[in-house]
């Protein structure tokens, strides 16, 4: 089939490449003249594992190809899909000015005749927004349009087996004719007999804002739970491994931590609640979501003041971890932004590393690095030297199994502040560390 993908997100060359992959002749279109650039050199702009060589065998086998004339890369196409940003507005709501600015393109690029065309918004948008497409597009054409609803369920740094292998594909349908062709487009993803979820447009629309929802809920419900057992003297692993291993809750997203980040959950809860508001639903569940989160990303903080008291100056403090979660250079709404700020807010210097996301930490950091409040390091060693204690604020593989020896003897104190719990507190202890992590005892 012959796609069109506009917008070279995350999202975006996610969806072309795997297309592509599966035989489709994919063009992919974004008005970012730099980046489709650095793509047709076969370069991808975003850390994520297993995307470079899938854009790159099928950029050398002529399946995938990247453009700037969103026009002609629309008007050739059976399929579109829509996968530009939905920045939050002043008010959380979802903007689309960038979904509605494409379908314009779409009815204004639509040829006289040729095969019918089907519409995607696999960004994610608010519940109406297919109908706004639809009468967008419509406004310069009178050729029959399908739109349909096509959220996107892949998680950063996992996002092309995610992809491959999805638990499921949801598709929100106008017609018969799209649903044909979209159950022939996705069949080889699911082989393995995971269902494509054929729906009305506005379920598939609210399922995707629902599945994030549910998600950010599960880890604001467990840091929650996580306080509570710091507060009396409880294990929130134990509390996670009792109910996830209750069939009706299962063991996923449970993990108690230092907040949910990312370009997804914040933005979502934000636009869902926002939806829920207007159409007059009470909203206070995913208020104190929020709420939660807010507070869970400064608890390290906080923890670090009680233990070096609240004025910081003269402190050093080694920071792994910047990245909103492993595997990824995305630094999004991590909470690293507010654990670092905060200690530097307080008068300390931070010396941190991240795998991945250090040219990101230059922009995010710029001017704590200009005032000499953080120095990024190239080794997760370097950051201890002279640092009074050390905090993990994520969970990336290298950084599970460290020479403990090496990490006491570059100490001044033998403290660490662990917000995504790696370690077992019992063996910390006999380690000689004065081990702090979430919803454990210290
Ligand atoms: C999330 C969803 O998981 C995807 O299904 C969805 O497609 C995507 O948003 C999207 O809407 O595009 P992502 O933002 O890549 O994916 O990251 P997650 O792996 O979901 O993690 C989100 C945050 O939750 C991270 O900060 C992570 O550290 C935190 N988390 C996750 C916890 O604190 N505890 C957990 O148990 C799980």
């Amino acid at each position: 089939m012959r796609i069109a993908v506009v917008g070279t997100g995350y999202v975006g060359l996610v969806v072309g490449a795997c297309l592509a992959e599966t035989g489709n002749d994919v063009v992919c279109a974004d008005v970012d003249a730099g980046k489709i650039a650095r793509l047709n050199a076969g370069e991808i702009p975003i850390y994520e594992p297993g995307l470079e060589p899938l854009v790159e065998r099928n950029l050398r086998d002529g399946r995938i190809s990247f453009t700037t004339d969103v026009g002609p890369a629309v008007a050739s196409a059976e399929i579109i899909f829509i996968a530009v940003g939905t920045p939050p507005g002043e008010d959380g709501s979802a903007d689309l000015k960038h979904v509605l600015a494409v379908a314009d393109t779409i009815g204004s690029n639509m040829p006289d005749d040729g095969p019918e065309k089907i519409v995607i918004t696999k960004s994610t948008v608010p519940v109406g927004t297919a109908a706004k497409v639809r009468a967008a597009v419509a406004r310069h054409t009178g050729r029959t349009v399908h739109v349909c609803s096509n959220p996107e369920f892949l998680k950063e740094g996992a996002a092309v087996l995610d992809f491959m292998k999805p638990d499921r594909v949801v598709v929100g349908v106008d017609s018969e004719y799209a649903r044909e062709k979209l159950g022939e487009l996705y069949a080889p993803f699911v082989r393995t007999g995971n269902p494509i979820l054929f729906m009305d447009i506005a379920s598939a629309e609210i399922t995707k804002y629902a599945a994030n929802a549910m998600l950010a809920t599960r880890i604001s419900f467990m840091n929650m739970i996580a306080g509570l057992c710091e507060a009396v003297g409880a294990d929130v692993t134990h509390v996670r491994q009792g109910i996830g291993t209750d069939e009706r809750i299962g063991p996923g997203f449970l993990f108690a931590g230092i907040g949910y980040g990312g370009s997804c959950f914040p933005k979502d809860v934000k636009a869902l609640i926002h939806t829920l508001r207007d159409t007059g639903v009470d909203a206070s569940i995913l208020d104190g979501v929020e709420q939660v989160n807010d507070a869970q990303k400064s608890v390290l903080v906080q923890r670090v003041t009680e233990r070096f008291g609240a004025d910081l100056t003269g402190r050093t403090f080694g920071v792994w971890g910047l990245s909103f979660k492993p595997e990824t250079d995305d630094m999004r709404e991590a909470p690293s932004l507010t654990v670092v700020r905060g200690l530097v807010e307080r008068g300390a210097r931070v010396r941190a590393h991240d795998p991945e996301a250090g040219h990101e930490a230059e922009r995010y950091f710029e001017d704590l690095i200009t005032s000499g409040g953080l120095t990024l390091c190239e080794h997760n060693y370097d950051c201890l030297e002279g640092a009074d204690a050390l905090l993990v604020l994520t969970e990336w593989a290298p950084y599970r199994n460290p020479d403990f020896a090496r990490v006491r003897a570059q100490l001044g104190e033998p403290v660490i502040f662990d917000g995504r719990n790696l370690w077992d507190p019992e063996r910390m202890r006999e380690a000689g560390f004065h081990y702090v992590s979430i919803g454990r005892q210290a």
